[in-house]
């Protein structure tokens, strides 16, 4: 059965789940925004009410706009009452697969049967979700970047089970969005943009830790020779060191290559809670 999509739920209220939430309440979605405390989706509301304000005050967007889209937005604990009258979920949970194929077993018994199941994980490919529900052709990758409010591409990554009108119905969702899907034909960890970035990372620590730069220079130089908006180091405090650290050991659970694992300057910063732009410090402090 095809039905338009018209409500969508975003799971988890984190960095990306809470803009991915706001990109679709501005375009018109109604919007459910559901985490399992209340504390974090307090600090969603109060984050995106900040942003939103800012791209007003700036005329990025009218207030207008601003205030339609938190019309359609509701932020909510309760997850099954929004998922039973969801066209769409995004899951944007934790990135752990057994707690993702729990949030996928239980959103198929309560969602509808026509509802579309899509994760925002770069690293866990849908194959592994969807044999978790009784719907794996309605499941997918629908892959955002950070910050979601402003990154243009969204990767929408089939796993061999999903339908190709799956596929047609989620590209076209983006397209709604006003952002631009790149479509993968198969399904491989890090799909496209995050093996071209994690190859640059890794050679950037590689550089760093062998003393050949200091990381501060190496962000000079992705920027300025290579027109990059963000160096290396940049990126990562923006993505969050602890983010890439999980990343990071969850390919190593995949390969078993050690070559996988966090590199020692990411370890280090990782235990010692610098986590990036989140904890004030990463790479560079944020005051
Ligand atoms: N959330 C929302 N909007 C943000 C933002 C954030 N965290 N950070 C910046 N912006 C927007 C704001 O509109 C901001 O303007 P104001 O400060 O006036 O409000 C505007 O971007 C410009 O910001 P800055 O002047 O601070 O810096 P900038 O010009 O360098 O732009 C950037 C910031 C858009 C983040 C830009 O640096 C950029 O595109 N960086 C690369 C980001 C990137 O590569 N993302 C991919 C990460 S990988 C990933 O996401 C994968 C994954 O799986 C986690």
């Amino acid at each position: 059965m095809t039905t338009e999509i018209r409500t969508v739920v975003v799971l988890g209220a984190g960095t990306m789940g809470s803009q991915i939430a706001a990109v679709c309440a501005l375009a018109g979605y109604g919007t459910s925004l559901v985490d399992i405390s209340q504390d974090q989706l307090d600090r969603a509301r109060t984050q995106l009410e900040q942003r939103l304000s800012r791209d007003v005050e700036k005329d990025r967007r009218t207030r207008e706009d601003v205030d339609a889209a938190w019309d359609r937005l509701t932020l909510t604990t309760d997850r099954d009452a929004a998922a039973a009258t969801a066209d769409l979920v995004i899951e944007a949970a934790v990135e752990d697969l057994s707690v993702k194929r729990t949030i996928f077993s239980e959103l198929d018994a309560v969602c509808p049967g026509h509802t579309l199941l899509v994760t925002n994980s770069s690293n866990i490919v849908s194959s592994r979700v969807a044999d978790a529900t009784s719907r794996p052709d309605r499941v997918c990758n629908l892959h955002f970047f950070n910050p979601a409010l402003v990154m243009v591409c969204v990767e929408v990554v089939p796993h061999p089970g999903t339908a190709p009108e799956t596929v047609d119905r989620i590209v076209s969702f983006v397209e709604s969005l006003g952002k631009t899907p790149v479509r993968l034909k198969q399904e491989i960890p890090g799909f496209v943009a995050n093996r071209l970035l994690g190859a640059l990372r890794r050679e950037a620590l590689e550089l760093y830790e062998a003393g050949i730069a200091d990381f501060q220079d190496i962000d000079v130089a992705a920027k300025t020779a290579l027109g990059h908006p963000m160096g290396p180091f940049e990126l990562m405090d923006l993505v969050g060191i602890d983010v890439v650290h999980l990343i990071r050991l969850a390919e190593y659970e995949q390969t078993g290559d050690p070559a996988s694992l966090p590199a020692a300057s990411i370890k280090e910063k990782y235990e010692a809670g610098d986590f990036g732009r989140k904890t004030g410090r990463g790479w560079y402090e944020y005051p």
